[in-house]
């Protein structure tokens, strides 16, 4: 591949061809931790020896007898093995010399900073395993963290992983009811929450939500209260604690328990095909060897970077690449609370100055909107300290990418596009920065050590074209089941070819050099902004509303989410449709759901398009929410419905 290297800023408009290719500037080839181009073929001679290889760079408290157990769907790895992830997270690194330098360096929305140092997080992570332990938490109980963007929620999670407890993380935009549901259906005995966050200058009112949430959740015992702010709320007697006073009055040293490598780390909840999102279940050797070892490969970590994943730790992303890999690889991390646009729309680039931040992993949603914004705005800023970019989610559309290699990275700083799922626990196909070219759009090839292909409907092999994306043999990081729910393990996953097959319910084009392109969702799960909703939950939600009698979610495209939500809804008999009923409805989801999935239109209609067998026709509807030409209806029960929507859709266009 010819090195493309850096090129003036009039041709950028002239690369956004097809086909076109760019490879890593020399010197960043050159400086990389991998540079073997023969690293998957190498990896796939002997994959568990690979992977007991990456294993090995972890702390193990008793080695492994076995590397894989693979008894279809279901795989154990590194067999007897016994290990502790907040041991590898924060003891290690303060054995190892790196007692003083910064773990996280972390910016408050409002300004305020902190910077916590190893032996800091690893002493605030012992004290507070303690403090867990005194309010009963046992190995293997479940504690729920439903917390802002600040150092207590990594602290938070570290300390149940230091104990064998699982952690459940809700993210704080969810609402009251979606922690209920989460809480419950984990079995949570304690729940972390703050008396608040601040997110773009207002405060998000966490422990009211949670207030709310625990009145129908009998399993929690205990409620944990950080103090963010001095925000106002109610203390429940002998319920809940503040988190700085259990710090105070706990032990310094808390043993970390030797969980068996398949323990249980984390349950973290996404949204499905059904109503009722799934509790993602993570164990904990598998889990810390895919993501240390994915964190370095990917993103070339060394001991001097300053690495900023900006995802927020509600999602499998912080989970990944905030907290477990980097922190396991010894990072420095940066951990910002806030919102990009907070004060002002250069927030992002003021901090990469300031910090010298060098590796930045963001969401193309992010980049769209500052594409939106304009690159005056990281103009204002020196961005040299960069070297390497990161984009995951969804994705990256050419222009988007070629906005963030041009006016983030300067052009010399390669981009992995990252795609994995909150299953998968660690990346799956992208390019290594060192070694592989890199095509806007495409994903890249599935990393070493795993065997990833592009499959018809038939299961057969795609070489090129279209298809859909299948994880051919088990990974360490690999999701191990859904909370309390085997079979929808099995049917969800496991069953779309052969039972050894994981369907991921993506599209996805693969060309001849290998490179997969991800075109989306096959199932009714939508991309919002990056985050992932289920339009089952949407649904069930407003049917929950009095007026409601049913309900159709479909996401439209859209410039900077890349997807938006749309939902037809049909009122019951003597419901009148207005625009206070559909702003109401609105706030109904978000009081269900929480905030990320506020429609962003509700068409009230008298009825909806449905096949003579009665199931909804969501492809027209798709149809006259992007303002298609109408497909096919002839099998449709009342072709008139169509003309009705159409027109009701059109007038609340204008
Ligand atoms: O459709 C894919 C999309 O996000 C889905 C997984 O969402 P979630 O479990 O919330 O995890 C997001 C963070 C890992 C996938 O099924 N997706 C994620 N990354 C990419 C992507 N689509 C295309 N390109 C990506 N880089």
């Amino acid at each position: 591949m010819p090195d493309m290297g850096p090129r003036p800023t009039e041709e950028i408009s002239d690369l956004l061809v097809e086909d076109r290719t760019f490879a890593p500037s020399p010197a960043f080839a050159k400086a990389a931790s991998m540079r073997d181009p023969d690293i998957r073929s190498k990896a796939a001679a002997d994959m568990e020896r690979f992977w007991a290889d990456a294993a090995g760079e972890l702390d193990w408290m008793r080695p492994w007898d076995k590397v894989l157990d693979w008894n279809p769907p279901n795989a154990r790895w590194f067999v007897g093995g016994r290990i502790n992830a907040s041991y590898n997270c924060c003891d290690r690194h303060v054995e190892n010399g790196m007692r003083n330098k910064a773990a996280i360096i972390w910016e408050g929305e409002p300004g305020d900073r902190r910077v916590i140092t190893y032996w800091g997080l690893y002493r605030e992570v012992n004290k507070f395993a303690n403090a867990l332990k005194d309010l009963g938490v046992k190995k293997g109980d479940r504690v729920a963290i439903y917390l802002p963007m600040i150092p207590e929620a990594v602290v938070s999670m570290l300390a149940c992983a230091r104990i064998g407890a699982v952690h459940t993380v809700v993210f704080g935009g969810f609402s009251a009811e979606a922690l209920r549901d989460r809480i419950n259906d984990a079995g949570a005995k304690v729940l972390i929450t703050a008396d608040g966050g601040y997110r773009r200058g207002q405060i998000l009112p966490l422990k009211h939500d949670a207030d709310y949430a625990v009145r129908e959740t009998p399993c929690i015992q205990h409620v944990v209260i950080v103090q963010r702010g001095n925000f106002p709320l109610r203390v429940v007697d002998k319920r809940d604690h503040w988190y700085h006073r259990l710090i105070q009055n706990a032990a310094n040293y808390c043993p970390p328990e030797p969980c068996d490598s398949e323990d249980p780390l984390y349950i973290l909840y996404t949204s499905g095909t059904t109503g009722k999102p799934k509790g993602i279940v993570h164990t904990t050797g598998g889990y810390m060897t895919g993501v240390h070892a994915t964190t370095k490969l990917v993103f070339d970590l060394k001991p001097t970077d300053v690495y900023w994943c900006t995802a927020d730790v509600g999602w499998v992303t912080g989970h990944s690449y905030l907290v477990y890999g980097p922190l396991a690889a010894g990072a420095t991390c940066v951990m910002y609370e806030g919102a990009p646009d907070w004060p002002d729309r250069d927030r992002f680039w003021g901090m990469v100055e300031e910090y010298g931040v060098t590796i930045l992993y963001t969401a193309p949603t992010a980049i769209r909107a500052f594409m939106k914004w304009g690159a005056d705005w990281p103009k204002k800023h020196d961005l040299s300290s960069l070297r390497l970019l990161g984009s995951v989610g969804e994705p990256i559309n050419p222009e988007a990418w070629m906005w963030y290699y041009e006016h983030i990275g300067g052009q010399r700083c390669p981009i992995v596009d990252t795609w994995w799922q909150t299953e998968t626990g660690m990346i799956m196909v992208t390019t290594l920065p060192g070694t592989d070219a890199m095509k806007p759009g495409a994903a890249g090839r599935p990393l070493p050590g795993l065997s990833i292909e592009v499959l018809n409907a038939a299961g057969e092999k795609v070489t090129i074209g279209g298809g859909l994306l299948a994880i051919t043999k088990p990974w360490p990081a690999m999701l191990r089941g859904i909370w309390g729910d085997s079979e929808r393990y099995r049917t969800q996953y496991w069953s779309k070819w052969d039972i050894g097959t994981y369907f991921a319910a993506d599209g996805a084009k693969v060309a001849p050099n290998g490179y997969i392109t991800f075109l989306g969702r096959v199932d009714d799960v939508l991309n919002v902004a990056g985050h992932r909703i289920g339009t089952m939950e949407i649904e069930s939600a407003l049917v929950d509303n009095p007026a409601v009698a049913e309900a159709a979610a479909i996401g439209i495209g859209h410039a900077i989410k890349g997807q938006a939500l749309v939902v037809f809804v049909t009122l019951k008999e003597g419901y009148r449709p207005t625009a206070t009923l559909e702003s109401e409805l609105k706030d109904h989801v978000v009081r269900k759901i929480g905030a990320i999935a506020r429609p962003e239109r509700i068409i009230l209609s008298a009825d909806l398009p449905k096949t003579r067998s009665g199931k909804i026709m969501r492809r027209l509807l798709r149809d006259i929410g992007e303002g298609r030409v109408l497909g096919d209806t002839t099998t449709l029960a009342d072709a008139e419905t169509v003309n009705h929507l159409k027109q009701a859709y059109e007038e609340g266009e204008e």
